[in-house]
């Protein structure tokens, strides 16, 4: 295969093209677009609602359950309530973006005029797999002041002193009523991501923030814990998955509990293991949890959420982690201490 000059997508692309026939499928198996799917389930909340205001929110296929997430969000947003708005934080691909976005697709008319969404991190990663979000990114603190005045139609303010220009852009947001969503947020550096707190916790009264973040950060807002989806939710999921997978349409209902507990309710890996049925060696139900025992670095999603995951790990974290790796079951935190060479605090 020709793999010289080819962007990751294109290798990647080229593949699952090959790979597709092998398995007796078409060639165009695993790179067409989502299938339509079959609406099936009672419990998704409302369809997705029409914005009429003006907004760049990318677009999410189906969202369930979170109801009492999005009310908190709610109440956050609402301009009764003084905050500056709300911090999701949580493991990767638990559904920290989708909340934000359904979020702020939900919110009532008349509160704000314009949604912008920003993302300090290129990819997404969707249950058809990454996305890159190049319109949406910006990478750092100050690129994300400059697209916000760029946004509210003040490109000079790019060109003010790193020291005056989140004041001027503030601002600039007086009359705006505007709400910003910043995702990703553990990608910029600690010290920026100070910054940006200090940046909202300034916002004018008309304007909110929901930022999403995968560290636990304290800050001057609401906060939001993202933990594993419902069940009823990540079954009414399933539903939605099944469409498209035989061997799915056969599980019972213990088996699909027995897979959402394996996941740890995590959509993306439910999503991502609903991917894998009958590729492979993956044949039934018992090989795909299986796999995902084993799956780890070798597999792309696994690696996404864990991989990215260990980059915002401090030293400490890393050690603790590698000494529990020596362990099959239960241990003390004194014992990961000592393998780790950290003190008890730290290794807790
Ligand atoms: N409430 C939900 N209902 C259905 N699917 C969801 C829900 N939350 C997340 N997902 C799916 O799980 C995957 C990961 O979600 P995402 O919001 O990107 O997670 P995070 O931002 O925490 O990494 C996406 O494919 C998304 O569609
Ligand atoms: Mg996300």
């Amino acid at each position: 295969m020709e793999l010289d000059k080819k962007t990751p997508e294109q290798f990647a692309t080229l593949i699952l093209e090959r790979l597709a026939p092998n398995e007796g499928k078409p060639k165009d198996h695993y790179t067409k677009s989502a299938r339509k799917r079959r609406p099936k389930s009672s419990v998704r909340i409302a369809s997705v609602p029409l914005l009429t205001i003006p907004h760049n929110l990318p677009r999410i296929s189906v969202f369930f359950g979170r109801e009492k997430e999005l009310k908190t969000i709610a109440d956050a947003l609402s301009p009764k309530t003084r905050t500056w708005g709300v911090l999701i934080d949580g493991p990767g691909g638990m559904g920290k973006t989708s909340l934000a976005i359904r979020a702020a697709e939900s919110v009532p008319a008349d509160t704000f005029r314009r949604i912008l969404f920003l993302s300090s991190k290129e990819r997404m990663m969707t249950g058809e797999g990454e996305r890159k979000l190049s319109q949406f990114v910006v990478p750092g603190y100050l690129d994300m002041l400059n697209e916000i005045a760029r946004h509210f139609d003040q490109p000079e303010l790019t060109k003010q002193p790193e020291t005056d220009r989140a004041r001027s852009i503030i601002d600039a947001l007086e009359a705006a009523h505007a709400l910003l969503i910043l995702d990703n947020i553990e990608s910029l550096p600690k010290e920026q991501q100070n910054q940006l707190f200090e940046f909202l916790s300034q916002l004018p009264p008309g304007c909110k923030a929901i930022v999403t973040s995968r560290r636990r950060t304290d800050v001057d807002a609401r906060i939001i814990r993202l933990g594993k989806l419902e069940k009823d939710a990540a079954l009414a999921l399933l539903a939605e998955l099944e469409a498209d997978q035989a061997l799915l349409k056969k599980a019972s209902e213990t088996d699909r509990i027995h897979l959402y507990e394996e996941t740890g309710g995590n959509p993306l890996l439910l999503r991502w293991m609903v991917g894998q049925f009958g590729r492979g060696s993956c044949r039934t139900l018992a090989d795909a949890l299986a796999l995902c025992r084993r799956a780890e670095k070798e597999n792309d999603p696994l690696e996404f959420i864990f991989g990215d995951l260990l980059e915002t790990f401090t030293e400490a974290e890393t050690k603790a982690l590698a000494a529990l790796t020596y362990f099959t079951h239960m241990l003390e935190v004194n014992h990961i201490a000592e393998l780790a060479g950290l003190s008890k605090t730290a290794a807790q």
